[in-house]
Parts: C-alpha cells; structure tokens; sequence
C-alpha cells in the first residue's frame, strides 16, 4: 500500500473501534453486503477526502466490497484517528494519508497524494479535493464521472463553482438528502459538539450560558442539546425567518454584542467566516470558552484573539488561554478547528450510518449514470433517500403505517372540499 499514517503500529487498535462503530451502521452494513455479490463499482477508482474516522473506514469498507479501487485523505488536519488510518492502510487495502495534526503542506500533499489515483469518482468533505483538483489539475478533471460532497460548507462552495461555470463534473450534494442534514447536522453535530466540549473542559452546562451562533440544522442540534443539559442557550442570527424559529422554540435570541457580554459558552455553527470577532472578544467575561462546529476554523477571529491577548498557553489538552491585558482569560477549544472531531469522535456511528449509506448508493448511482449527468451540483433521488429512511427504520425495529387506497385517492383528488 501507498500510505502516509503515522504509525502502523496502531493498527489492532484501530481494527476495534472500527469494528465497534460497524454494529451501529447497520444500514450501510445492508449495502455492503449486497455490493459484496453485485460488485457495482469494479473497475473504479474513488479518490476520498473525509476526516479519517472508524464511520469512514465502514463506509470506505462498503466501497471496496463493492469493487473499488480507494485512496483516502484527511478532510481536516486535526480530526484524524491515527489508529484508523493505520487500520486501512494496514488491514483493509486503502491507499491512507492522514495524520493528525498535519500542518497546511502536509494537507494539500496528502491531497495530491490521492489526486495521484487518478479517480474516477470522488467524494469530498468540504470541497477542498475538488477545488484543488480544478485549480492544480484542469487536465486531470476530464477523468471524473462525477463525486459527492458530504457538508453544507461543500456544497455552498461547489454551488458558487457551478454558477461560474467551473465546475467540471457533476457533484451530488449529499448533504442535502433528508435522510442527511435532518439527522447527522442536527443530531450528529448536537451531540458530538457538546461531547468535544465537555470532553475538553470537563465544565458542568447545567445553569450555563451557552450561546450558539447559527441557527441552521447544526445550531438546532447544538441549542437542543445544551438545552438538555440545564444550560441557559442563547441564539444568535442573521435571518429574521431563522432568528424566528429560535425564539418560537423558547430560546433568548440577541445580537452577538450583547450576547458576548453575557456568555459564558460559545459555539459557532455558521459555516461563515469571523463571527467571533475583536468587538465581541473585548465584551466577553472572564472564564469565557470559545468552541467552533462549522466546517472551517474561521468562525473564531484567532488572529484578533492572538493580537488582543497578552499571553496564551495550553492549559489542558485542546483548551489554549488566552489571557487579556485586563486580567480576563478566555479559552479557545481545539485551535477553533471542529471541536466534534478535534477533541471527540465526531458524530456517532448510528447516525452517520444514514450519511454514509447514502454517500455509497450515490456512488452506485454515478456509476449507473455515467455521462448522463450534467455538470452541476445534483439533490440526491428521492428514492434513495426512501430507502435509506426505510432501512433505517428497520434497523431500529420500527414499523410504520400504510396509507389505505382511500387515503391515497383523497390525497390525489381535489374535489373534496368543506
Ligand atoms: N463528520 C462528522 N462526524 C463524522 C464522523 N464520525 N466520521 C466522518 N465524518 C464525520
């Protein structure tokens, strides 16, 4: 095997957790084992850019049963497991580059690294693959069929690369099927976002003020959760529509200045740039703790969090003090990377199941299409999302209802009336 992992050693380890993270994926379980027979994807070669996690490597596993040929970089410096890469390049066959902690060089290498793969299809986590292979390889584009993109923030990007007719293959937005964002934004991020924090601080939520910035499916997630917790959430919003909806739902919505002066927990979930900023830095109270959830570490100005402080060190492991001219100290949590994977699992196995079933069936379907689509940012078919919803529902043992033909021909008439 091509590999750059950094330490094979770690690899028994690794093969554990994987196999742990398996039992709870059971719909992707279900498709593995019928590529096993079918082998849809023989012949293949699928480049992945995705954080380097036991979920992955089930679903990179589902690739391979399925016949692929599959490399595999980080989609994020800090948020590989070591002894899962060391697992798929060791055992499971899978060219590997990650390695936590890499810096910016080693990123965009490991990137080239599976760009080397020449890939048919790939399958991105926050577009930094298909945005490196269109800028460094245009002659290289023509070799897709097509990928898929796993995050909002991805498919944001590959939206603007479309409408200025740049984009080169066509993507399928897996984010955006339901049986995705409703599940893994809302409660993958609410979770694992609340597990990065506590894992980090140890800090009791109970009568916190927790304030979430964002109130998309990954704020409602992270808002909900605090909420459960015993935490006093605050919102933060820039869409009347949106700012709505938190408040019907109970929460205290504010501008973040005024939020900043009140806060005593802060999480950003934008998927934008500078949230965070000097304005708000100064307002904070003392003991304030920053964590980010959105797919970049740009929600959190860390320059001007650098530049207002007087001294910074690392208190405990993913928590670096940041101490004011005035005696305030303020925390950032993971270098304002994604706290989820940086200082947790990220999101569980039983829900990136869901994701993950979907990311291999578009594959399939890519694969099925071939030239047919156009080179655009493609919502996933409905009859996936079904039937990923339906199997789901089955692997959790819950039966649902049938509509009657009656039911089913009122709903299609429009005489009925008062
Ligand atoms: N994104 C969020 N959580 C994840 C996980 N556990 N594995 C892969 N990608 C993720």
């Amino acid at each position: 095997m091509d590999c750059d992992v950094r330490d094979l050693g770690l690899a028994e380890k690794g093969r554990g957790r994987i196999d742990w993270a398996s039992r709870e994926m059971k719909v992707l379980s279900l498709i593995r084992e019928r590529f096993e027979k079918e082998r849809p994807l023989a012949g293949i070669r699928v480049a992945a850019c995705l954080h380097v996690t036991t979920e992955t490597a089930n679903l990179l596993a589902t690739l391979r049963a399925g016949g692929a040929e599959v490399a595999v970089c980080a989609s994020n410096p800090l948020s590989t497991q070591d002894d899962v890469a060391a697992a798929l390049c060791d055992q499971d066959g899978i060219d590997t580059y990650a390695i936590r902690g890499e810096d910016q060089e080693t990123y965009y290498g490991h990137i080239r690294s599976v760009l080397d793969h020449h890939p048919h299809v790939t399958m991105d986590d926050g577009a930094d693959l298909v945005s490196t292979l269109h800028k460094e390889r245009p002659d290289q584009v023509a070799e897709v069929i097509g990928g898929t993109e796993e995050t909002t923030t991805g498919v944001i990007r590959l939206r603007a690369m479309a409408q200025d007719g740049a984009l080169g293959y066509p993507i399928v937005a897996v984010n955006d099927a339901r049986t995705k964002h409703l599940f893994d934004n809302r409660f993958g991020t609410g979770q694992s976002t609340i597990d990065g924090i506590v894992r980090a601080t140890n800090l009791l939520l109970a009568g916190r003020v927790v304030v979430v910035c964002g109130y998309g499916m990954c704020g409602r997630g992270v808002a909900s959760r605090a909420r459960g917790l015993g935490a006093r959430v605050v919102v933060t919003e820039v869409s009347p529509v949106v700012a709505l909806e938190a408040a019907m739902e109970g929460y205290e919505v504010l501008p973040l200045r005024a939020a900043a002066r009140t806060g005593e927990i802060f999480v950003t979930v934008t998927g934008d740039t500078s949230v965070i900023r000097g304005e708000h830095l100064e307002a904070m109270k003392d003991g304030a703790v920053l964590a980010n959830s959105g797919h970049f570490d740009v929600e959190i100005d860390r320059k001007a969090l650098e530049e207002l402080s007087v001294e910074r060190r690392r208190i405990r492991e993913h928590v670096d003090e940041y101490r004011m001219p005035d005696g305030r100290r303020i925390s950032l949590l993971a270098e304002g990377r994604l706290v989820n994977l940086a200082a947790a699992e990220g999101h569980p196995a039983a829900v990136m199941d869901m994701s993950f079933a979907n990311q291999a069936l578009c594959v399939e379907w890519i694969v099925k299409q071939r030239s047919a689509l156009e080179k655009a940012v493609h919502t996933v078919p409905g009859d996936i999302d079904d039937e990923v919803a339906r199997l789901k529902l089955q692997s959790m043992g819950i039966d649902i209802d049938e509509l009657t033909p009656e039911q089913e021909a009122y709903l299609r008439s429009w005489e009925h009336g008062t």
